[in-house]
């Protein structure tokens, strides 16, 4: 397994672009199946999870083809509407095959996800939606087995603001015959994405970006030419790098409107932020404050920079409290930030951080994407000698090319292969 060694206290300067956002590259790949002929993409990501669910849609019989952020797909000819447990068990997007395969196909077997490491996560919502629509479910030997002649519009309510649920549930009915209206829906800027993506195919969706979601089934779709946004977890990652450093990034190619929460935070941690359309400029304070957080569904401060931001208060003046209200089990990486000289303490869903002087270097494991950044960015200001990180696959998941990046920052961090 591929380890990342970091020779921490390095300031880091300079610019980075951000790559193309995981979680919107991967319902629009998705969402290429409502529709025949080809679709181009771009802006995607080269990622493990992007290449997972390439592969589990060429064994439905989809067609790839690509040249660097470009991927035109083509799902004339399916030949199975199956999501086997090997791949499900890597990705639990995988859940997102199911709304676009019951719309343009009726029918779908898709392996149930288990748990993770950062909570239960169930798709109870997605599957209610779904019936509700019309489909017929049943589960067996861990599959979820659904089927439906035409899915028809329903009133859904959320119980919870699901991302992949309204998303799911958005595919489905594109096509559905009459209105879908979904309240309580998620409204992070990657469901405006794939709306827009799946308006640009002739669907009839208003109200993405609210908690009312309103989508009026259409019978024909066109292939889709569409641009992933960039990705804001990515650059909420860099924005505390520079803060943690006490360096100086500019992130171009970002959205910083969508990164609101983190940016008060930032600059209430002391953090200078400049912020135009499509880029953001951080430079680190001298001395961090302590600042508490709380994750919320989106605007809230995002669950997927909780770990990140952590670590930044690991090394800030004071106390700080954090709060993770998005998923039950998401403090994994704090038994590694302690490995390395963090003093934290978790009661429940809360996490008191107490800022000390200095991170010292460590072997620690990564146990989950987000967790993997958190100790990455540790590492960048950790004293005495190199941190090494282990089961950086994790990360491989989520951040296209991250050591090279903050390699050109001017971090010393290097791959070792096993
Ligand atoms: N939930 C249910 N039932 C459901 C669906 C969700 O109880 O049917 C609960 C979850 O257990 C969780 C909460 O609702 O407590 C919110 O989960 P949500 O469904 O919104 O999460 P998700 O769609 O599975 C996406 C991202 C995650 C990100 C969350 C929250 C993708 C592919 N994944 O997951 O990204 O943390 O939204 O913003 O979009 C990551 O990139 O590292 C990552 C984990």
């Amino acid at each position: 397994m591929d380890k990342i060694l970091i020779h921490g206290g390095n300031t880091l300067k300079g610019s980075v672009k951000v790559s193309g956002a995981k979680n919107a590259a991967l319902p629009t790949i998705a969402a290429c199946l409502l529709s025949g002929g080809t679709h181009r993409l771009k802006n995607i990501p080269d990622l493990r999870d992007i290449r997972t669910i390439k592969e589990i849609m060429e064994k439905l019989g989809v067609v790839f083809h690509g040249e660097g952020a470009s991927l035109d797909v083509n799902s004339d000819n399916l030949t199975s509407f199956e999501a086997p447990y090997e791949q499900v068990k890597t990705m639990r997007a995988s859940i997102l095959l199911l709304g676009p395969l019951l719309a343009r196909y009726g029918k779908a077997k898709i392996s149930l996800p288990g748990g993770c490491a950062i909570g239960a996560r169930p798709v109870n919502l997605h599957l209610k939606a779904l019936t509700a629509m019309g489909a017929d479910m049943f589960l067996d030997h861990g599959y979820i087995n659904a089927s439906a002649d035409r899915l028809r519009g329903a009133n859904i309510t959320f119980d919870i603001p699901t991302v992949t649920g309204t998303e799911n549930i958005m595919m489905a009915a594109v096509t559905a015959e009459g209105t879908t209206v979904l309240k309580n829906a998620a409204r992070e800027p990657e469901i405006l994405d794939l709306a827009d993506m799946l308006r640009g195919m002739g669907a009839d969706i208003e109200g993405d970006g609210t908690d009312r979601i309103v989508i009026h089934g259409v019978n024909d779709l066109k292939p889709a030419r569409h641009s992933v946004i960039s990705d804001r977890i990515e650059t909420g990652t860099f924005m505390i790098a520079a803060a943690i450093t006490g360096g100086e990034i500019k992130i171009e190619g970002c959205r910083p409107e969508y990164l609101k929460a983190l940016i008060e935070k930032l600059e209430s941690a002391g953090a200078r932020v400049e912020v135009t359309n499509d880029f953001v400029l951080v430079k680190g304070p001298d001395m961090l404050e302590s600042v508490d957080i709380m994750t919320r569904p989106y605007p809230g401060f995002p669950t997927d920079l909780q770990a990140q931001f952590m670590t930044l208060m690991c090394v800030a003046d004071g106390w700080s409290m954090i709060r993770e209200t998005v998923f039950e089990n998401r403090f994994i990486h704090v038994s590694e930030l302690k490995r390395m000289g963090a003093d934290i303490e978790i009661n429940g869903n809360q996490a008191l951080v107490k800022g000390t002087k200095a991170l010292l270097s460590a072997p620690v494991m990564a146990t989950d994407l987000r967790a993997s950044a958190s100790l990455i960015l540790a590492a960048l200001v950790a004293k005495g000698g190199p941190t090494e990180v282990h089961r950086i696959y994790h990360l491989d998941r989520g951040y296209e090319n991250l050591e090279e990046k903050f390699k050109h920052l001017g971090a010393t961090i290097w791959r070792e292969k096993a």
